[in-house]
């Protein structure tokens, strides 16, 4: 976690607001592999990082409360009665669905005033939104004690994000953030909403991320796109989500179902497989194994789910030609964002300059790399 970041929110809400706030402090995530599995109640792996949202908050005795979103100097003040969402794209959808989803459960909050800021870029594919609303709903459970337990808090951080900011997302992400375990990765069944805690140590091996630095647009309507095909294809099946299917279950169906949505399920099939394998891999410190069904997941998610783009498919090549790499894809929901890369140690400062080089030759856009370490989940910062 980030002290000088702390420091800075923590002065910019004393200036906007004249009183000492709460702090929070909410990881953004990575994921090992599992990608677009979680809404198929399937497998996933992701690990919170040491990057996220730091957040500042605090009572209001005034009848109305204020967000201030600190690295885009904008703020809003609304009326806890009268909440709506706000024009799509607004990060304040994150604050106020947050608060209309406790509503919802009947939990009361009073007035409150919300700074923050975070050191994960918007865009990257490391859960900024999820860490934002998870800081928000846990800044609330505390300070008005609601009494919500951390997985009541992720459910309603989900259905902001689905009924506020409007992307269908699963469970993954805030629960990434929410319960994640310093130095440990969690191979989350998305249905029971239960981890298993993995200890990553990978030796002589590192994680590492690689920030495309683009976002391509329409990547929330593609999103929700690609959950509806995938539960409609389920129904056909029978099923309750993909999860329970094999592709020989899949193949009964072939002919009811586009080309296009055919090759998308038995991603998902294909993808949760990938997931499972991976945790025994792991167990059985066999990182050949688990780079393979890295580099694997990509090329579905590329291929099959078409969730790729030329600039994340551009660095999966680079690290393809590189064989201290092991495997890499890219993270999170897609069209931008990160790769992730199973990296040897030795190999990090070379890779790191050719690749910037390639990327910028090709795109005429830097790239920008990231290392984390895996942390625990939101907390309240002493
Ligand atoms: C986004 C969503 C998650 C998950 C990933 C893809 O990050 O918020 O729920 O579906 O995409 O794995």
């Amino acid at each position: 976690m980030n002290t000088t970041l702390t420091k800075k929110v923590q002065e910019s809400f004393i200036t906007t607001f004249s009183t000492k706030p709460l702090m929070i402090f909410s990881p953004g995530r990575i994921n090992i592999i599992g990608e677009h599995t979680d809404y198929n109640d399937g497998f996933v792996f992701p690990a919170a990082v040491d990057k996220g949202i730091i957040a500042a908050i605090q009572k209001s005795d005034t009848n109305i409360s204020t967000a201030f979103a600190i690295d885009m100097n904008e703020s809003v003040s609304f009326e806890l009665d009268k909440l709506k969402p706000s024009s799509e794209g607004s990060w304040e959808n994150y604050v106020l669905g947050v608060v209309a989803e406790i509503q919802n459960r009947n939990r009361v909050v009073g007035n409150f005033n919300i700074a923050f800021s975070g050191d994960i870029p918007s865009g990257s594919g490391m859960s900024s939104s999820a860490a934002l609303e998870n800081s928000v709903v846990y800044g609330l459970n505390e300070l008005f004690n609601l009494g919500l337990s951390k997985t009541e808090m992720i459910l309603i951080s989900q259905k902001a994000e689905h009924n506020y900011v409007g992307v269908n997302c699963g469970i993954m992400d805030q629960y990434a953030s929410m319960f994640g375990i310093e130095n440990n990765a969690l191979l989350l069944d998305c249905r029971t909403v239960e981890a298993k805690p993995f200890e990553i140590n990978f030796k002589e091996h590192e994680l590492m991320l690689i920030n495309t630095n683009v976002k391509h647009s329409l990547s929330d309507s593609a999103y929700n796109d690609r959950r509806s095909a995938c539960e409609n294809i389920a129904s056909l099946l029978g099923i309750k989500a993909l999860r329970d299917a094999t592709e020989a279950d899949l193949l009964t169906i072939k002919d009811q179902v586009t080309p296009e949505n055919y090759q998308k399920a038995l991603y998902v099939i294909q993808e949760n497989n990938r997931a499972l394998k991976a945790s025994k891999a792991m167990t059985d410190g066999d990182l050949e194994t688990l780079g393979a069904l890295i580099y694997g997941s990509h090329e579905g998610l590329s291929k099959q789910y078409k969730v790729s783009c030329d600039e994340l498919d551009f660095l999966v090549e680079q690290a393809k030609l590189n064989k201290h790499i092991l495997g890499a894809r890219m993270m999170g929901g897609g069209f931008g964002g990160c790769t992730i890369n199973l990296i040897s140690k030795d190999a990090v400062d070379a890779f790191k300059l050719t690749v910037s080089k390639a990327y910028k030759e090709k795109f005429n856009k830097d790239c920008s790399i990231y290392s984390v370490k895996l942390s625990n989940g939101t907390h309240v910062i002493k």
